[in-house]
Order: structure tokens, then sequence, then C-alpha cells
């Protein structure tokens, strides 16, 4: 449910009592009110999907192990503390105990990256495919589709924090409260530290902040409810101890998260802004005045080409 606009889930439209894994999808309540600017509710079966329960995930985090796209946070750590997190566990147990002891109290792994990894790359262009056309009324032009995979026992949360892409977020097992901002709310997140982080890549001015709680939206997630969000929309989670049913101790979730030529453009003209500020000027924030961003595109087109020309500048979607 989202609790702040009180959408129950009942009212989404029903899903097939049984699904085999190519019947899975993601549902959007209203389709014709979907909008990939807007935080929004949304369901899907995935919960069902082979591929996504927790034997398989073990089998793929020994996989992204070799390359260090199996991520750890310390425990105890906080909703607003800085989001870093480490490529191994702090209490130094090999990924097969890990997961042997997944169910105890604070546990937290996150799969990154796992396109990597081809039958993950397959199984995100079939989740993306139930969507795709819905997304490309608005943003056509998806690309460098990834999935990142939170496996997690309470007490636990992934602390505040923005992302580049947009993400279709679905919880595939256990309850989580998933708290998002709009992607606008310049109260949550500044025009300033939005740009930072896009153009370097910097969370340091990314905090949850006092007071700013009661402007989430919050999802109340169970196995087949999920949220849809666009770039840059701050969030983070948490699941409460008290829960937990018997056997159902641990929470799964995916973000599949993709670029458009939209999330492209809006993350250029945050590069030109960039400059414009070196010069003293206070630049509009991508997409509040789109006859200014229409001016300025070409313009972050070439400083963009310039950036990666002359000095190797890289950053994703970019
Ligand atoms: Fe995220």
């Amino acid at each position: 449910m989202d609790i702040s606009t009180g959408m129950a889930a009942g009212t989404m439209p029903a899903m097939a009592a049984s699904a085999g894994a190519g019947d899975c999808r993601i549902t959007v309540p209203e389709t014709g009110r979907f909008s990939t600017h807007r935080v929004q509710a949304i369901q899907h079966n995935f919960d069902r999907h082979p591929m996504l329960q927790l034997p398989q995930l073990a089998e793929l985090a020994k996989v992204l192990s070799t390359t260090g796209q199996c991520r750890f946070i310390s425990k105890g750590i906080t909703q607003d503390a800085a989001f870093e997190h480490q490529g191994a566990d702090p209490s130094g147990r090999a990924i097969d105990e890990v997961f042997r002891r997944i169910e105890e109290p604070g546990s937290w792994i996150a799969l990154y990256n796992v396109e990597t990894h081809p039958p993950y790359r397959q199984l995100l262009e079939e989740i993306t495919a139930t969507v795709r056309p819905l997304v490309d009324r608005e943003e056509p032009g998806m690309f460098n589709v990834g999935g990142f995979i939170f496996i997690s026992a309470p007490p636990s949360v992934t602390p505040f924090h923005i992302d580049r892409e947009n993400n279709f977020w679905l919880q595939i097992r256990g309850r989580k409260v998933m708290s998002v901002w709009d992607p606008t709310d310049t109260v949550a997140v500044s025009d300033v530290d939005r740009e930072q982080f896009i153009v370097n890549a910097s969370l340091d001015n990314v905090r949850l902040k006092d007071g700013v709680r009661a402007r989430a939206h919050e999802f109340d997630v169970g196995p087949g409810d999920g949220v849809y969000f666009p770039s840059t929309s701050p969030h983070m989670t948490r699941c409460e101890t008290e829960w937990v049913r018997p056997g159902d101790g641990v929470s799964i979730s995916i973000g599949v998260v993709f670029y458009t030529d939209v999330t492209r453009r809006m993350a250029r003209l945050h590069v030109l802004n960039h400059l414009l500020r070196r010069f003293g000027l206070t630049p509009s924030a991508p997409g509040s005045h789109p006859g200014l961003d229409a001016f300025k595109a070409p313009l972050a087109n070439g400083l963009v080409w310039l950036k990666k020309t002359l000095r190797g500048y890289v950053r994703a979607g970019i």
C-alpha cells in the first residue's frame, strides 16, 4: 500500500492464480495514468520466478563475488547514515556462510549489476519487456538495463540515497517499507546536490535531513508489490523485526534500472549547469523550464562531447 496516497493493494489488477516463469510480468494500475516522471505503486508476479529464489540467488552471489559485485554494509547502520558499502562481509564470512546464516537478524547483502551474468541479463530483458511500451510513451530509447538485488534479515535498512537510473523496484520476498521522495523534491535533496551526484558521482551531501520524512511517499510492500520511481528520486528502505513470520525472515527486493533518451538529456543538462555555476550563475534545474532546456540541450551535448573527447570524462548514462 502507498501509505501516503492510500492506494491499497486490493485496488490493483489481479494476478493469475498460478504462473510459470514465462507468465511473470509487471502490472501497472491505471496504465493511462502511468508516467515515467512520477513515483507510483506497481504490482508484479516475479516473486514466483525461479531465478529470484534464495538458493538461486546464493549461486548467483558466488558468480558475482569473483568480480566484487557482492556488496555489504555494516550492521547497525541507520537510514540517515552515508550509503557506504564494501566488497566483503564485515565479519569475514565467505559467501556460502553469508547465505547459510542469512536469516540471522541484521544480515544484509546486495548483488550489484546482475546483468553482467548472462542468464540474469536475459531475465532483466524479460522484466523490462513487460513495461517497455509504457516507458516508450514518454521516454523512448531505453538502454543499459541493470539489476540490483537486496537480500536482508530485519532489523535492516538501506540508507537514504539517489540513483542515476529510472527504477522498477520489486519486492520478491518478506516485507519492507520503501520511502521515496519526488525527483523534483529540492528540500530532500537540493538541485546542487543532485547535480554533484550526476556530474561527479558524489553523494557527500545526500543525507536524510531532519523534518523531510513526512514529504516521502511510503510504500508498505510484500511479495508482488513494487514501486516505480524516476532517476534521482531520493529513497531508503527499512525492515522491522516484528514483521517477521516463522519461516519468512528474509527480505528480497530487486531494482530493475535503466536509462533513456530523457535521463541522458537531463544528465547532460546537469553537466552544463555545473559549468554555468562555476561562472557564478544559478541555472534552472533540468526539467523545471522545458523551453530553456530545449535551448540548453545542444550546448550540453557539445560540452559533454568535449569533456569525453578531451578529458576522457566517463559517467554512466551520459
Ligand atoms: Fe537505490
